[in-house]
């Protein structure tokens, strides 16, 4: 456990593993060149670009120490999203429904004090001040692709720790079979909650298995950074083989129950937003194909898209959870 939070209510590192954003993408490139011989020539222009980078960072933020993953599926080689690409195209309606809304609109946030409930089928229910919560666990850096519906996709080096050890510290009874995701819904600042595109507060679910499985990542930061407002501040899910809408942003309350949750996107749309939501080549969305991406960021609007992956690529780690089911069925 390499953080502390101080007064003020950042979080700010001890010790020396924190890897601010902006070094990243520059240290990856660099392993490649090193490995290609040609690291010499690139030393100079790559110093320049990182000072500019750390330049431009948003100083509001306060980094993240983590120590980097070694859970099966939490690293990949692909070249990251930029920074500024993931923290401005966003999705949370709360803020609007533009992707620069959120960018735009989300300063309003108000995220200290912050309180995690944890009902329902549990022996421990408890509810977790915001500090308390980021002491449970070590942090963790996961580089995990994240799948919109929509038909983009980005990837993104996510600070947190697997869901599954809050479960075990509170203790779900035998007859809990599912997990409702409750996040924060208040007109106050949150100017569109109350708009009639979906149902407030924004529900999302997961199976128990689902939900304890090592991937599910209870998310605080990205890029070495707290997360951004526009991000999900302070707490959200991420859950890298289902499309991004099953990631549920600025989390206030996580509920056990035997029933499957109703989520807010099935209640507006039963027949396009399933409770799985699998990421799945083979199932169309019924107004588009779901056989292709877009990466934003990386490819232009002319760019050639890439092929989806069945379950976002991690079919290897989640596949065996739903051996046997019809995943046409169950989309
Ligand atoms: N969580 C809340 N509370 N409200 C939202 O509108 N949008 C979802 C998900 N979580 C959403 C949410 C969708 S559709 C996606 S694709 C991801 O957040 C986007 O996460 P990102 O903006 O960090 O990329």
């Amino acid at each position: 456990m390499l953080i502390k939070t101080h007064r003020d209510g950042f979080i700010h590192p001890i010790g020396s593993e924190i890897t601010p954003q902006s070094a990243y993408q520059g240290r990856r490139d660099m392993l490649k060149l090193m490995a290609s011989g040609l690291a010499g020539a690139a030393l100079a222009s790559w110093a320049s670009r990182e000072a500019l980078a750390q330049a431009q960072r948003p100083g509001k933020l306060a980094a993240l120490a983590a120590a980097k993953s070694n859970a099966a599926g939490a690293v990949t080689m692909e070249k990251l999203t930029p920074y500024k690409d993931a923290t401005t195209y966003n999705n949370f309606y709360e803020f609007g429904t533009d992707k620069a809304d959120p960018a735009r609109n989300a300063h309003t946030l108000k995220t200290t004090p912050w309180t995690v409930e944890i009902d329902g089928l549990v022996k421990k229910p408890a509810k977790y001040q915001l500090e308390d919560l980021l002491k449970l666990s070590a942090q963790e850096e996961r580089i995990y692709r994240l799948r919109c519906v929509e038909g983009w996709s980005m990837v993104i080096p996510w600070v947190g720790y697997s869901l599954s050890k809050l479960i075990e510290k509170v203790e779900p009874l035998g007859n809990a079979k599912f997990v409702e995701f409750i996040t924060q819904a208040d007109p106050k600042t949150m100017p569109f909650v109350g708009s009639r595109v979906l149902d407030w507060p924004y529900v999302e679910g997961l199976r128990m298995d689902e939900a304890m499985h090592p991937l599910t990542l209870l998310s605080f930061g990205m890029y070495g950074e707290v997360l951004p407002n526009q991000n999900g501040a302070p707490v959200r899910l991420v859950v890298p083989w289902k499309y991004g809408f099953k990631s549920g942003k600025s989390l206030v309350r996580i509920r056990f129950t035997d029933r499957e949750p109703k989520t807010a996107w099935n209640k507006a749309a039963a027949n396009e937003y399933g409770f799985y939501s699998n990421v799945n080549p083979d199932v169309d969305h019924p107004r588009w194909s779901q056989a292709t991406e877009r990466r934003i960021g990386e490819d232009g609007l002319f760019a050639k898209k890439r092929k989806t992956l069945m379950f976002n690529g991690y079919e290897a780690q989640v596949g065996q959870l739903y051996a046997g089911m019809d995943l046409k069925k169950n989309f």
